[in-house]
This record gives structure tokens, sequence and C-alpha cells, in this order.
């Protein structure tokens, strides 16, 4: 390599070897990344700009004589070439999901209890379970994807099934390996971890940042996310980001057997791990190891070098993380421990009164500006009246706000000797501040609700908020400013309106193209993005209706439960008669319990929602429905009990119950919490009463332990 380094580019191109050529590429990649990397993160180029150029004409050259040699972290295939529209989505192979977090030991404990139920062998107290203690840094998280050692790709985290191509802009990242050194990796490996600031370049980036007049960020985290969510890589390369690598995604072989050893493979490979680390080992009920580690990070925090917000427990052995799979949202293996909130004296400038998408009414207070654990705070919740009246928060008044995360902040209590001598209890307004109806409130409830309906705009909006947002239909353009913009002219009012806006702008006499800041880029960008979202999953479009009660888990477990949007739809029409079968049914759904059962139907009581839903998917004049949902898919291999509903009943002997559950679920059945005609498996065990004989009058398959598990084989 040594010799070739000196000699080769000397050669001319068209006598390059194959082999010379493919070493030659590999060698200006790294040559032309380093320069790059100097010229827009140290604003200190290397070598005189004619020198720059004749190395890229040159990886060019080669590149065209050898087109089947180019590497994937190619210079061809960065810098400068900017994509057209936001950034390309891709889907993750394996999704990303968030943590669980615990704010107390107490949480923690429970955490561990839901860890020894699962798995049988730990109900013994006294085997010990051993954790990873990590420090939670707060950064965003991204997705490597190396294919035989080479950098191929980089995602954001995105909503978690989808991310956002960032490849050009992390190769921009000191930290980041563009090949990993040694031969020890598999073919496919997913290295997720997090894309961070540190503390000194955070603070010397807001200098900067002010010295040039701009806003200075918030806090690292935004300023890594800025960072990192540009267009233009030699901006990415121009902010000081850095890289700790704490989990993985799709691997062609195992890389471990324990994350202990996980770690110390990911550092071979070149990354940097988030230390101070730990092995910590918990038996019984002794949390002393547990919590220290927990204490000593809070206690060093600030002298970490990087912002933490928390530290991170994971348990250890890898076949136990896989045996504990995960729930609808997180691991079931792995927690986040965060620290107690931070606290902070501010004012209260003036009350206002907000009013959410369904109607809920929220007292804010705007406060003075202030910094609260590295974050500008300008805002804080009162929650409701109740909770105003009972802390007695005034207009004026010194009041200590918390911040805990990304939670919004929230006022804690009035610093009563501060308070002016002329202050008067804030007045709840008796009617809604947006449309003037009246706010009502529903007996025994703390919360106030605006009685208008979609008849008040404040809601209308906040609706199709919902609608467009990163969980629903991830309209990209469509934000808070642009929604607010097109319902304020009157051209999208509900959701069906966006996606005739195209048609509409088309045939008016106004095209957004000539809009003020607005041109033919931007319009056909906001109806590209709409255009893409038009097919969409069952799951996200449930959750995009914004039922009451209905977060994306319950979204999930109804569409994984009715499979397509006709049936659940119609069975929901059905549901709305307290005695109807359908109504069983739904309430047979493992975690939908009877208020929200009630919210589920009373949204499909209404008639401007079924028509919301009619103008959405059913075929207009031309055609095409607006939208089109598809079915659900689980997310399994196909099995045997793949779409079977199935029911557990009685004690298991060889798993827990926890565990049987989680693994027909994985095995793609829907398990439910009681029997009707529509159960296809009955698994019985010792104990099995009332179910077992509901089961034999209905004439269903009952199945035995055993007989269950052969029937799933080893799955
Ligand atoms: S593990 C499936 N480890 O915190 C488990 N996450 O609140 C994947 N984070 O989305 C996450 N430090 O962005 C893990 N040591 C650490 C972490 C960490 C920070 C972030 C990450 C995650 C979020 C969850």
């Amino acid at each position: 390599m040594e010799k070739n380094r000196t000699t080769l580019f000397d050669v001319p191109v068209d006598q390059l070897t194959e082999e010379q050529a493919s070493s030659e590429l590999i060698e200006l990649a790294e040559i032309i990344a380093e320069h790059d990397r100097l010229y827009y993160g140290k604003d200190q180029p290397g070598i005189t700009d004619a020198d720059y150029d004749a190395l890229r004409r040159r990886n060019g050259a080669i590149e065209t004589s050898f087109p089947h040699l180019i590497l994937p972290d190619s210079p061809s295939r960065r810098v400068g070439t900017e994509p057209a529209a936001g950034f390309r989505k891709i889907r993750h192979a394996v999704p990303m999901t968030s943590l669980e977090n615990a704010l107390t030991l107490d949480q923690m404990r429970k955490f561990l209890d839901g860890i020894r139920n699962f798995i049988l062998e730990l109900r013994n107290p006294n085997v010990a379970i051993e954790l990873v203690g990590e420090p939670k840094i707060d950064g965003l998280s991204c997705s490597l994807r190396y294919e035989k050692g080479i950098l191929a790709l980089g995602l954001t985290r995105g909503n978690g099934i989808e991310g956002e191509d960032v490849t050009a802009n992390v190769e921009t990242i000191k930290d980041i390996p563009r090949r990993l050194p040694g031969k020890d990796w598999p073919d496919v490996l997913e290295v997720r971890g997090e894309v961070y600031m540190s503390d000194e370049d955070f603070l010397r980036l807001n200098e900067q940042q002010e010295a040039a007049g701009g806003k200075p960020f918030a806090n690292p985290r935004n300023a890594a996310a800025g960072g990192l969510r540009q267009l233009d890589p030699g901006v990415t390369a121009s902010r000081p980001l850095r890289f700790f690598a704490y989990a993985w995604g799709e691997v062609s072989r195992p890389i471990a057997q324990t994350q202990w050893e996980a770690r110390r493979k990911m550092k071979e490979w070149g990354f940097k791990l988030n230390e101070p680390s730990g092995l910590i080992e918990v038996v019984d009920s002794d949390f002393a190891t547990l919590s220290g580690y927990h204490e000593n990070i809070q206690v060093h925090r600030s002298s970490l070098g990087f912002s933490v917000d928390g530290v991170v427990m994971k348990v250890n052995r890898l076949d136990w993380q896989d045996r504990l799979g995960f729930d609808s949202r997180s691991p079931r293996w792995a927690i986040a421990w965060k620290f107690p909130p931070e606290q902070a004296l501010t004012v209260i400038r003036n009350i206002v009164v907000q009013i959410g998408r369904l109607g809920r009414a929220t007292p804010v207070a705007n406060l003075v500006p202030i910094n609260v654990g590295g974050v500008l705070v300008s805002r804080a919740t009162l929650h409701n009246r109740d909770e105003m009246e009972r802390k007695d928060i005034r207009e004026d008044d010194t009041v200590i706000i918390q911040r805990a995360g990304d939670v919004i902040p929230q006022v804690v209590a009035v610093v009563k000797d501060r308070r002016p001598v002329h202050s008067r209890p804030y007045p709840f307004p008796a009617r809604c501040p947006v449309c003037g109806s009246s706010l009502a409130r529903e007996e025994d409830a703390a919360e106030t609700y605006c009685t208008g309906g979609l008849y008040c705009e404040a809601q209308a909006k906040e609706r199709l908020l919902h609608f467009v947002s990163r969980n629903s239909f991830d309209i990209e353009g469509l934000g808070e400013k642009n929604i607010r913009l097109f319902f304020e002219k009157g051209l999208i009012r509900t959701p069906v309106d966006i996606f005739t806006l195209e048609e509409r702008d088309r045939t008016g006499d106004q095209p957004l193209s000539a809009w003020k800041g607005w041109g033919d880029t931007s319009a056909h960008n906001l109806f590209d993005a709409i255009n893409r979202a038009r097919a969409i999953s069952l799951d996200r479009f449930i959750f995009a209706l914004g039922i009451r009660q209905v977060g994306e888990a319950t979204a999930r477990l109804l569409a994984r439960h009715y499979l397509t949007l006709k049936n659940w739809s119609r069975s929901m029409e059905s549901a709305v008669d307290p005695d109807s079968e359908a109504r069983e049914e739904l309430l047979s759904i493992n975690g939908i319990g009877e208020s929200m059962a009630e919210d589920i139907v009373s949204f499909f009581r209404e008639r401007q929602n079924q028509e919301v839903l009619d103008k959405l998917c059913s075929p207009r004049i031309d055609g095409e429905p607006p939208v089109t949902v598809r079915d659900f898919e689980p997310m399994t291999m196909a099995s045997p009990v793949s779409g079977k509903t199935v029911v557990f009943t009685g004690k298991m002997e060889t798993m827990s119950r926890s565990e049987a559950k989680a693994r027909a679920e994985r095995m793609g059945a829907n398990v439910a919490s009681s029997v009707s005609r529509k159960t296809d498996y009955v698994v019985t065990g010792p104990g099995a009463g009332s179910k077992e004989k509901e089961a034999r009058k209905l004439g269903l398959t009952i199945l035995s332990e055993q007989e269950w598990l052969d029937l799933i084989g080893k799955g």
C-alpha cells in the first residue's frame, strides 16, 4: 500500500490495472475526505484548490474507466451532489425504537420486576441480572450501515420505521469511520448511536453564531440536529459533530453474546463509546450498585464534556435481550433512567388559554425567557384550571419552573413573597378565546373543553397538524407555518383538502408558485410531498384520525386486529351499539378497555367524522381516491399461526405468560384476552376455568401448552 501511494498517481488512467484502479480509488476517497474535513471543518485547507481539483478529477477519470469499482463512499457521491427536495426516505432494515423512561428508583425496580416476571428462570431473585450502564447522551440517533466494511448508508431515526438518508452528511463526521479496520466485522453491519456536539464545541459555535448576528442554538442537541440535517453536506462538515456508538441494527451474523462484548467490538471497529460505562449486577433487592452508577454519572455530568440527561441500563445477555424483545414502543430489555428535572426562577409575563386538537383548554404561561439546564425556556404549561387555581398562579408572579428532558416545562410553585401588590387571580375565560363557544367541563373532570368542535378554528388547525405530523401522514413541508397559512386562506380546512390542493391550484387564478416567498421549486416540492403521502399503512391512518386516547400503540393494536380499513370501519359502526358482537370483539382486544372503546365508537357516532373518512378513501369522479390505505401487514415471518387469534388461559409451565404472549405475537398471532367465536386457538394450562368452558361451548380448538409449542415450532 505504502509503495503504491507514492507511485500510483502518476500512472495514466488508461494504463491502470483493475487492481491498481481499485486501490487508488480507495486512497483517493480517504485523501479527499481528509481535505474536505480540513477545508470545511477547520477552515484551513491542507492543499491548494488546484491540487484538490486535480485529485477529484483523477478520481472521476478512474471511475469513468472502471465504473464497476465506484465505491459507495466515493467523493463523487458526496459534497456538491445536493438532493433536490429534502432527504430521501429509506426504510430501516430493523426499526429504530426509543426507550421507556424511569424517573425514580421505584420505576427502575418495576422495570427489573418486569424482566424477572418475563423470564421464568429469573423468578428466583437470587439469580443475578447483569446490566450495562451507559450515559444517556442528548443528541440525535443515527444508523450507519456498513457493507463489506464500507460505510454505505447513514439514516436518521425519522419515525423509527423510515429514516432520512444523511449519508453524505455523516461522512463528514470525524468519529465515523468510512471503512472498518480489520476483518472481524459481519458483511452487513448497522452500527447505531448518537450524533452529538461537545459542550465546548457548542459554546464556541454559539459564540460564532452570535458574532455573525445569527440566533444562538437553545442546546447542543438542537445544534447537532441542525448540523446533521443540512441539505448541503458542506455545512454539516463545518459543524463540530461527533458520534458515540451504543447499539446495532441489521447484522449478517451475530457480533457478540453480551452487550459488553458488543461494545468492545464496536470499539475495535473504530467507534467511540459513551463512557463511563459500567457492568452492574443486580441480585434480589440490592440496588446499591445500580443507584451508585446513576448517582456517580449525575454528580459528574457537568464535567463529562457532553450533555447527558440520564443513564441507559441494558440487559447484558443478548439471548435474554432477544427473548425479552420489544413491546409496541420500546425494548423490554433497556430503559432510560433520567436525572431529576432541572429548575429555575423566572417571571410570568402573561397567561393565555390554548385550545388543543380535541378541544382541551390548557392555560399556558409566557415567561421571561430563562436558561434551564442548557435549554432556553419561554413558555410553561399550567396543565388545567384546577391545577392553576390550586397553585394560585397569577400573571407577573415569580415562579419556579422545571424541565425534564423533552417534556414541556411546567410551573412548580409561586414565590409568594415576590408577588406584586396589585396582583389578581387570573380570570379563567368562560368562552373559547378562539371561536367564542362556551368552555365546558365534564362532571368530576379537571379538564375544560371548548364546545366548538370542528367549528373552532383552533381545534380544526390542531387536528390538521396532527394529521400531517411525523407519525401520521408525515407530510414534509406542511408544518405548522404552512398549515396556518393555507387554513387562513381557506385552502385547507379538512384533511381531504390537503389532497385536492394541487388540483385546485392548477385551476385557480393565483397559483402557489406565484405567492410571495414561494416559487416553482417550493410549490413543486410541497405537491410532491403530498403525493408521496397518499399511500399510508392502516395503523398510521388510524393514528392520524386523532381519536381521543388512540395513540400510536393503540392504533397498531386496532390495525393488527382488523387488518383492513373496510373491516375496521364497518366493525366500528356496528360497535356503536353497546350490546353488539362488534363491541364485544373490540373489547376482547388485549390493551383496549371500556373507556377507550367508548372514545373510539364516539368518533364513529359523529357524522362529520364518517364524512371525512368517506371523502378520504372513496374514489373520486376521476377514479382514484385521495388516499389509499394499505392493509396491515404483520412484520413477522410466515408462520402457521400468523393472523390467527389466540387466547391463553391457566398457568404456563415452560415459560412465563408474558413471554408466551410476546412469542405468539412475534409469530404473527393476535393474542386476545377473552374467548369469542373469532378465536382460533385456546391454549390451556393448569387452573384454566371459565374461558376453557366457554371455548368448549363454542367448539373452538383447544391446545395444551406442549401442543401449542409444537404448532409454533422454535419461533
Ligand atoms: S440504546 C433499542 N443507549 O436515547 C435501544 N440510546 O430515549 C436503542 N440514547 O433513541 C437505544 N444514549 O437516541 C441507547 N447509551 C444509549 C443512549 C441512547 C442516548 C438516545 C437514543 C434513543 C433515546 C431514547
